[in-house]
């Protein structure tokens, strides 16, 4: 059989060194676990642009839907800014989530013991805390149409639609539902019913889903702009958040600040199964490509990182070494190393990108 094949995109700003510690892992498991991935490499976002005049070139386009699994970095810049809305930076990673129908997006927000204190709420709150965010990624308000700017009268009018059909909530519901069975078998279902018809939609057919199929998983729904609230007061108090996809891209945004740092959380995009019995898949970390300070060996690679143990675990089965991955990063903090982003505390090791891919590799090294 021939390897398991992954697409790179490193993309933009802190993209390419975060990418490069990500490949450190990769060929790690090539070298000491006889694990060897036939990786490629290709452009995204703003550095496709500047190459293509396009963030997402057909040919890439086309190699993304053949691989088994795509990493991808961060894109977009300040650089990028005033062009036009069609092929900023951005469009380049969505065209990837709609035509790789990447539905299920997995947002978990793990709270490592070495950084609770770090986290702005108190220890109790966050220590422990394990949560899986599952976004609906491929439609809603951010595919809805109609769309655009407008003239009315004499003034400009901005539209976006927010849109689900059944088929594209039960899917993601499903989803959420085999998740929370593999978990703590709880998944909070969160829109907004008191205002919106497609958060009244949202709520029946979850429950219908619940109903017919998933009635063991203890299944509770709220508001979003309350689970927001929730989510600051007491985390701990969910298991699997099922939303849509800007609630969920706000959602989880905050959720992963309770962990202590943006630079820590990983995520895997999921669609229907491939032919070999794989979901189609990207993995990417939550954090965007913050321009400034890229190129400056401050960026933490750790999401990144962990965003490929997700695609050891989702797209090739190979949940021990997933598992494996991350024991080398909660070693690395517990040894007290951090990036600048987690700096603060009394008597931790500050590292650069490259010095933080190194000790885990040399934590992978010693689980051996
Ligand atoms: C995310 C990001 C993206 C989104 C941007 C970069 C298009 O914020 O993945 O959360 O809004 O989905
Ligand atoms: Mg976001």
């Amino acid at each position: 059989m021939s390897n398991p094949s992954i697409l790179i995109l490193p993309g933009d700003g802190i993209g390419p060194e975060v990418m490069a510690e990500v490949a450190k892992i990769i060929d790690w498991f090539g070298a000491k676990r006889g694990k060897t991935f036939d990786v490629s490499e290709d452009l995204v976002g703003g550095a496709a642009y500047d190459v293509h005049g396009t963030p997402l070139h057909d040919d890439t386009m086309e190699r993304a839907q053949n691989v088994d699994a795509v990493l991808l970095g961060a894109v977009g810049g300040p650089k990028y800014d005033s062009l036009d809305f069609s092929v900023k930076p951005e469009r380049g990673l969505l065209r990837l989530r709609k035509e790789m129908d990447l539905f299920a997006n997995l947002r978990p927000a793990q709270c490592f013991d070495a950084l609770a204190d770090f986290s702005s709420l108190k220890k109790d709150v966050v220590a422990g805390l394990d949560i899986m965010i599952v976004r609906e990624l491929t439609s809603g308000i951010y595919f809805g149409e109609p769309r655009g700017i407008i003239h009315e009268g004499n003034e400009r009018v901005g539209i976006n639609t927010q849109r689900y059909t059944e088929s594209e909530i039960a899917r993601v519901a499903r989803s959420a539902f085999e998740l929370a069975r593999k978990r703590s078998n709880r998944v909070c279902s969160m829109e907004k019913a008191n205002v919106m018809e497609s958060g009244v939609l949202w709520r029946e057919v979850v429950t219908e889903v619940h109903q017919a199929e998933y009635a063991d998983v203890e299944l509770s729904h709220m508001y979003a702009d309350a689970g927001a609230m929730q989510l600051c007061r007491w985390p701990k108090q969910f298991d699997v958040i099922v939303t849509d996809n800007l609630f969920g891209d706000m959602l989880s945004d905050a959720a992963a600040m309770l962990t202590g740092s943006l630079g820590m959380l990983p995520s895997a995009s999921l669609g229907a199964p491939m032919a070999n019995g794989r979901p189609k898949a990207l993995y990417e970390p939550v954090h965007g490509s913050a321009p400034d300070i890229a190129g400056q060996g401050k960026a933490n690679p750790i999401a990144c990182i962990l965003s490929f143990a997700m695609a050891l675990r989702y797209s090739f089965d190979l949940g021990e070494d997933a598992t494996r991955v991350e024991k080398a990063v909660e070693k690395v903090l517990a040894d007290g190393l951090r990036t600048a982003d987690l700096l603060g505390e009394e008597g931790v090791t500050p590292v650069t990108t490259g010095e933080m891919g190194d000790a885990i590799v040399t934590a992978l090294d010693a689980s051996l």
